[in-house]
């Protein structure tokens, strides 16, 4: 693991972006594995100033995000899909058909979770993939279990996952129980993973990933098993590691 400390979270967005600018300025037509949440919203400004300057072009770059809640339409203001246009996509040339978010309102989730590990394999895998991190340690919406999912798959989000992300809807009773999330296999078959975190509410879900004892209790802690990950932290997220 790669873990560079930066001053404070607009450096360390600036630095996620030069590092995504530079995957798709090497491999124009990369596999870019997407998070959403509010940890990468700076990268993701910072990618649409890089567009408008004419320093990265991102016409032939596929996107996969990692999850979606069940049961939000896409035009619904608090669903990924919704998200990922409003603060990416609207601004920038991944064209719309390269673009894959898993639809969390179909009737066969199971055959939505099949189709989109499918689709990924058929592109070849993703080169990077660019994950947050819960205050549980989850990655995606892998929360921590006795047991974890290899593959795409449908999620009950725990008590603090629901918690934590009512501060995006209007009632704790709004958001949903349940989301489609990749699974562990898919994230750890990327080429490299990016990992970002910032703020002291994310120093200890940091440390048990750096240096705890790899387990499912943390699923953030499995990706010390990955040959190739970078993780971006700001001096808050970074307080706890010695
Ligand atoms: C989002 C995702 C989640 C978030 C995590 C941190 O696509 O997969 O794992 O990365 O919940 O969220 P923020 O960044 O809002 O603290």
């Amino acid at each position: 693991m790669r873990l560079q400390v930066l001053e404070n979270y607009k450096e360390m967005s600036v630095k996620a972006a030069s590092i995504i600018a530079s995957q798709v300025i090497l491999k124009p037509d990369s596999n870019l594995g997407l998070a959403t949440g509010s940890t990468p919203l700076g990268m993701y400004d910072k990618l649409v100033e890089m567009y408008e300057e004419d320093l990265v072009n991102f016409e032939k770059v596929v996107t996969f995000n990692l999850d979606e809640y069940v049961g939000l339409a896409a035009d619904h203001p608090q669903s990924y899909n919704y998200y990922m246009f409003d603060n990416f996509f609207e601004m920038v040339n991944v064209p719309k058909d390269n673009i894959n978010i898993p639809s969390g309102i179909e009737d066969d989730l199971k055959q939505v979770c099949k189709d989109y590990d499918q689709k990924i394999n058929d592109y070849g895998g993703i080169d990077l993939q660019v994950l947050g991190i819960g205050k549980n340690g989850h990655i995606g919406f892998n929360e921590p279990d006795n047991k974890l999912r290899t593959n795409t798959h449908v999620v009950e989000l725990n008590d603090e996952t629901i918690n934590d992300n009512s501060r995006f809807f209007d009632s704790i009773d709004d958001v949903p129980k349940k989301a489609i999330s990749m699974g562990m296999s898919s994230i750890m078959k990327a080429q490299k993973i990016l990992l970002l975190a910032s703020g002291k509410q994310k120093a200890q879900a940091i440390k048990k990933a750096i240096n705890g004892e790899i387990t499912t209790e943390h699923p953030a802690s499995l990706l010390q098993l990955h040959s190739d990950v970078t993780i971006l932290v700001d001096k808050d997220a970074a307080k706890l590691i010695s």
